[in-house]
């Protein structure tokens, strides 16, 4: 029997991915890679949709496919390849344009958060189109499963939505695909800010772990994480955010329950456990430094991969954008 079809994408837009993409997406991907046919994206005609630096933007399309594959995305079990190297995307994300209602896009809660940010003059039309090229990522694959974080669901509700409304207009023609949403448990917040999402745009530095940093970096900003001054080690989101983040993360890198970390901490100071946390972040971070590192080493390679997976995709894709157009009366080639 086959295995159902899973799509999932992400922005090259950072050098490093940092323990919060880590812990949220990758490793719950390499997971799943075993149960579905899997689709992985790195979604560089999204990252556009912001001003980016092209040699910059290249740079880290590269990176950001390398680290996926460093931490375990294998390509020969998923198809990890290069938004831009399949030009289906941008052609089904015009013909969804064609078919979201104005208002409906404008109630998108990512967009309006965005343009508030960057201000609406300069923000593009590109940033307001963003979800109808997710949506097309999406349904040109048949993917029946998408794992996101919560802050993508309303782009996956969209996105059943217009497959839905193609499919009554047009004829059958999409699956109509559902959000799975990361788990909670998977949460990582800042180790500065720790009531704060672990991301990419938080304040200070000394919050995010990056997987390329070096090792004795990481070390330092999880020595110096906050805390709190009741010096018990105990799991307490609400009374005790920093520890329980430490606890978080030591419980998923460490493989390890929280009450066996309570057990073994228990009358011990936040300096062991910082120490322990520092040390199972480096056992990480480490082989999937270097793996990235001779990825990268070898761009003619790396491409070589990329491109291979491209061909597989556009496979898929081409099918699908086939039966669109001609389900519309669009005429093709
Ligand atoms: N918008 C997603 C994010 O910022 C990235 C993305 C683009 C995506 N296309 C996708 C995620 C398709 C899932 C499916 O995280």
């Amino acid at each position: 029997m086959s295995k159902p079809i899973l799509f999932s994408g992400m922005q090259p837009s950072s050098d490093s991915l940092h323990l919060g993409n880590y812990i949220g997406a990758l490793s719950q991907w390499t997971q799943m890679q075993e149960d579905f046919d899997a689709f992985f994206c790195v979604v560089n005609l999204h990252a556009i949709t912001v001003p980016q630096d092209p040699a910059e933007l290249a740079q880290r399309t590269r990176a950001t496919a390398a680290q996926y594959i460093a931490a375990g995305i294998d390509p020969q079990k998923s198809t990890l390849f290069v938004q831009s190297h399949v030009s289906a995307h941008a052609e089904l994300a015009w013909v969804l344009n064609t078919l979201t209602g104005f208002g409906e896009a404008s109630r998108m809660t990512q967009f309006k958060d965005k343009s508030q940010r960057y201000g609406a003059d300069s923000s593009s039309v590109g940033l307001f189109t963003y979800p109808m090229l997710m949506a097309a990522d999406i349904l040109l694959y048949n993917a029946e499963a998408v794992p996101v974080g919560e802050d993508q669901r309303q782009h996956v509700e969209l996105t059943r939505d217009l497959a839905q409304r193609f499919n009554s207009c047009f004829g059958d023609t999409f699956v109509v695909p559902r959000a799975q949403i990361q788990k909670e448990t998977a949460k990582i917040f800042d180790l500065q800010n720790p009531t704060a999402k672990m991301s990419k745009s938080a304040d200070t530095e000394g919050g995010l772990l990056k997987v390329l940093d070096e090792p004795k970096a990481n070390q330092k900003k999880v020595m110096r994480a906050v805390t709190d001054d009741d010096m018990t080690i105990r799991f307490d989101r609400e009374a005790k955010p920093g520890v329980s983040n430490l606890l978080t993360i030591y419980q998923v890198l460490g493989d390890r329950t929280i009450e066996s970390l309570e057990t073994e901490f228990e009358g011990r100071g936040y300096g062991d456990l910082k120490k322990a946390v520092a040390e199972v972040v480096g056992d990480t971070f480490t082989p999937v430094k270097q793996r990235t590192e001779e990825l990268l080493s070898d761009p003619a390679e790396l491409d070589r991969l990329l491109l291979g997976a491209a061909d597989r995709a556009n496979e898929v894709a081409q099918a699908t954008l086939d039966r669109v157009y001609d389900a519309m009366g669009i005429l093709r080639r």
